[in-house]
């Protein structure tokens, strides 16, 4: 059978995210549980991150150690791709002694290249085009608490960049509806937007927060963008999303964000405190749901 790798949402068919994410509430109660299941005993993940991270590292880390597993982590300079090993040798040497990588990359080619040359699936752990692991949480994290998100809508509110594009590839895959306010020149990719009919750019934040269901938004400034930040906190001073701006969505509207935060600049300093937001538990199913994608392409 040919390896699957998970690069994007579009990798996957809706009915197996859905499945994912299924599977993600199965773990999460056997976390809180019984964990004597060790279905990946014996299994190796290498995790090669070019970028700083938190979240996704300790969620795949832990995930693999709690799913019987073991996971390497690779800092990019640590290793011989830091000395300019081609990233093609590398996949196919990584290829004959672990099971699966995982990848954080600043080009988001290079983890095309990675896995085209791999024999072993390959998991995007965040690019500067897409975040697709990020969004099986945040769908578990509304499930969780609203039901099934198709058909409910969606605000997407700030920097067009790798979030908001897996926000636009999920309204796609989940079918929901999207609405994407940016400043102008920060606006998502338009081929991106252009692939698919549930996805809409607005013009202001207030019109994106409109009766939604869910409002959501990250830094100005990425990973990659250091360097910019004085200039976009002028240009993204209207988007904060702060308590006045949620309210302009339903009233059991849900509030979620990737973190880190930047309390003060895409966030008002208590906004993620606000009972409107999730980000706590948004951020706990981030292990759940890497270790069902761990156990998904490795069985
Ligand atoms: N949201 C997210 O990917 O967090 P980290 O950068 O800490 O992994």
């Amino acid at each position: 059978m040919a390896k699957r790798d998970f690069l994007s949402l579009l990798d996957f068919a809706p009915e197996e995210l859905s499945q994912l994410v299924e599977r993600a509430g199965t773990l999460k109660r056997k976390f809180l549980g019984d964990r004597s299941d060790q279905p990946l005993k014996g299994h190796t993940a290498a995790m090669l991150f070019q970028l700083n991270s938190t979240r996704t590292r300790v969620a795949f880390e832990a995930g693999m150690s709690q799913l019987g597993g073991h996971a390497i982590v690779l800092n990019s300079e640590d290793t011989q791709m830091g000395r300019g090993e081609p990233i093609s040798d590398m996949a196919k040497v990584l290829s004959e002694m672990v099971d699966i990588v995982v990848m954080r990359t600043i080009k988001h080619a290079d983890v095309i290249e990675f896995a085209e040359a791999a024999s072993i699936p390959v998991i995007n752990a965040m690019t500067s085009l897409l975040h697709p692991c990020q969004l099986l949480a945040d769908v578990q994290t509304f499930e969780e608490l609203r039901g099934p998100i198709q058909g409910k809508t969606v605000a997407f509110i700030g920097d067009g960049y790798n979030m908001c594009h897996s926000y636009i590839n999920a309204a796609h895959q989940w079918g929901f509806n999207l609405k994407i306010a940016s400043p102008e020149g920060y606006r998502p990719d338009p081929q991106i937007l252009a692939s698919t009919n549930n996805a809409t750019l607005v013009e202001t934040a207030e019109e994106a927060a409109e009766n939604v269901d869910l409002l959501v938004t990250d830094v100005w400034a990425s990973m990659g963008h250091e360097g910019e930040e004085a200039d976009r906190r002028a240009i993204f001073a209207s988007f904060q999303v702060n308590e006045a701006l949620l309210d302009h969505a339903k009233t059991e509207a849900l509030f979620m964000h990737c973190l880190p935060a930047k309390r003060g600049e895409e966030v008002n300093e208590t906004v993620l405190d606000d009972p409107r937001s999730v980000v706590w538990q948004e951020a706990g199913n981030r292990l759940h749901t890497q270790k069902a994608l761990l156990q998904f392409l490795l069985e």
